[in-house]
């Protein structure tokens, strides 16, 4: 009060020659602070290159796609059972659920069926029931599927990459892939799902500094050594990322950008103003009543619920190797810390439930499966690794994380996804946004759980797309 009254005191006090060199001042200020608002900002990232083995790149590099088989061994699978039958069990404390963590009563369960009743050789089957490739790109092998559809008279075939994230695979797309590949629409897609470097049967980089704009460019190369000029992405958690670098990269060849997890940002430096404002007027931050609901439940036990749920990533983000060791080496402690991730991100409130409400939405075959691709690969600490690499040092200085997004959006917003990004925030990173729609159900792991609410989702956002190029 008191500033304000002496600053009253000097505008009263300042005479006419003054008040006009502040006028033409504040003019001149504020014309700088347009031109530097207004200037061209850069509308790509760098694509950058990479080695990712030991030792030398050779002068010329194997391009050749050479189909793969996944199988199984009566070794490997005799190994997991020994493994199963040694395992030692902490009980759970009473009435604890899953607030510690996965549940060790229901843990015994899904194991008991895991060693008795789970059919890893009948799995592969239907993991083998899509072609596989593998094709060396930076001295790594990458490993796909590639799911041609079945093209009715009349219909456009649009090619697509799908990227998963940490801790599913690939094999996430194989209930949503007969949607998207077989359908009455005007349009349907001709799929390819890569696995992450370090991640199931793509290769793990040996030397240090593998972050998502490089598994971006990656996947660049594969569309490209494909003969893919144009296409459209879909991806969720690090698979956002990646696709989102894909577009920020090569925005020509992206026709469009689908996405289940959604990184938006306030605009400017506004986060903890409209995160506060947003509560009480939320017109005022450009919220919509959807975003508040969505929000705010979550944002009242902020601090702490973030806490709760982020060990993980702070585990992974600096020593992933230490606790990898003992994931990479004992089969139940990796499928507790896989399982209780799909529990978990499918509603937060499956913590408060003996069985983590595991099962409601997926089945212990196609649990276990994603768990068996990790297991079988030895692929959880290079997976973790992943972490650090993009999280290590300033993460959000990336020249990605500072640059907006101008291909064609179309975002799907999961009620139960970990952080909602309200609509004005992803219009603020996301330039051209086509289909912004808050999903009815589902969560984090969109594809597994809810394929047809995605599948139904992606194809009107192409359709769209595609009718607007078509005028
Ligand atoms: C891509 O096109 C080239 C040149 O036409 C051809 O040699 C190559 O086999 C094609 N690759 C694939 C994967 O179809
Ligand atoms: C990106 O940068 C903005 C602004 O610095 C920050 O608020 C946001 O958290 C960053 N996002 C990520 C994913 O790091």
């Amino acid at each position: 009060m008191q500033t304000f009254q002496s600053i009253k005191q000097v505008i009263l006090n300042l005479d006419h020659y003054s008040l006009k060199v502040l006028a033409t001042t504040a003019v001149g200020i504020g014309g700088l602070l347009c031109y530097l608002a207004l200037r061209r900002k850069p509308k790509t990232i760098p694509v950058g290159d990479g080695w990712w083995r030991v030792g030398e790149r050779p002068l010329n590099e194997d391009t050749t796609i050479h189909p793969f088989v996944v199988e199984s061994s009566e070794e490997m699978i005799q190994d997991l059972y020994q493994r199963i039958d040694q395992t030692r069990y902490t009980n759970s404390l009473e009435d604890s659920r899953f607030h510690y963590g996965f549940n060790s009563d229901y843990l015994r369960k899904v194991v008991s069926y895991w060693r008795n009743e789970f059919d890893w050789e009948k799995q592969v089957k239907v993991l083998n029931k899509y072609p596989h490739f593998k094709t060396n790109i930076e001295g790594l092998d990458v490993h796909f599927i590639h799911v041609k559809p079945a093209r009715r008279a009349g219909q456009r075939v649009l090619p697509l990459l799908m990227v998963h994230g940490w801790p599913g695979s690939f094999y996430e797309f194989y209930r949503i892939l007969p949607m998207i590949t077989n359908t009455e629409e005007d349009v349907v897609f001709e799929v390819i799902c890569a696995s992450i470097p370090g991640y199931g049967y793509s290769e793990a980089p040996q030397v240090k500094g593998f972050n998502t704009m490089d598994a971006a460019r990656i996947f660049l190369k594969l569309m490209e050594r494909l003969n893919f000029t144009e296409y459209y992405l879909q991806g969720g958690d690090w698979g956002g990322f990646i696709t989102c670098n894909m577009a920020q990269m090569k925005p020509e060849r992206v026709r469009g950008l689908h996405l289940n997890m959604i990184t938006g940002q306030a605009p400017g430096t506004m986060t903890l103003f409209s995160l506060v404002i947003g509560r009480y007027l939320p017109f005022l931050v450009g919220f919509t009543r959807e975003d508040v609901k969505r929000m705010y439940p979550y944002m009242e036990k902020n601090v702490y619920e973030l806490l709760r749920e982020s060990g993980y990533l702070h585990i992974q983000a600096t020593k992933p190797d230490t606790a990898g060791c003992g994931l990479n080496d004992s089969p139940v402690g990796l499928a507790a810390y896989i399982l209780e991730k799909f529990s978990t991100w499918t509603d937060m409130k499956n913590r408060d439930l003996k069985d983590g409400a595991l099962e409601r939405k997926f089945s212990l075959d196609d649990l276990l499966t994603n768990v068996m691709i990790y297991w079988t690969t030895g692929s959880i600490i290079s997976s973790m690794r992943f972490y650090k690499e993009n999280m290590g040092t300033n993460f959000q200085k990336r020249v990605d994380n500072l640059t907006k997004i101008y291909v064609p959006a179309g975002l799907a917003s999961f009620p139960h996804e970990l952080l909602h990004c309200p609509r004005s925030w992803a219009y603020s990173r996301f330039r051209d946004v086509r289909s912004y729609n808050y999903m009815p159900r589902g969560g984090h792991f969109a594809a597994f759980e809810e394929p047809e609410l995605l599948a139904k989702d992606m194809l009107q956002f192409a359709k769209k797309v595609e009718s607007k190029r078509l005028k």
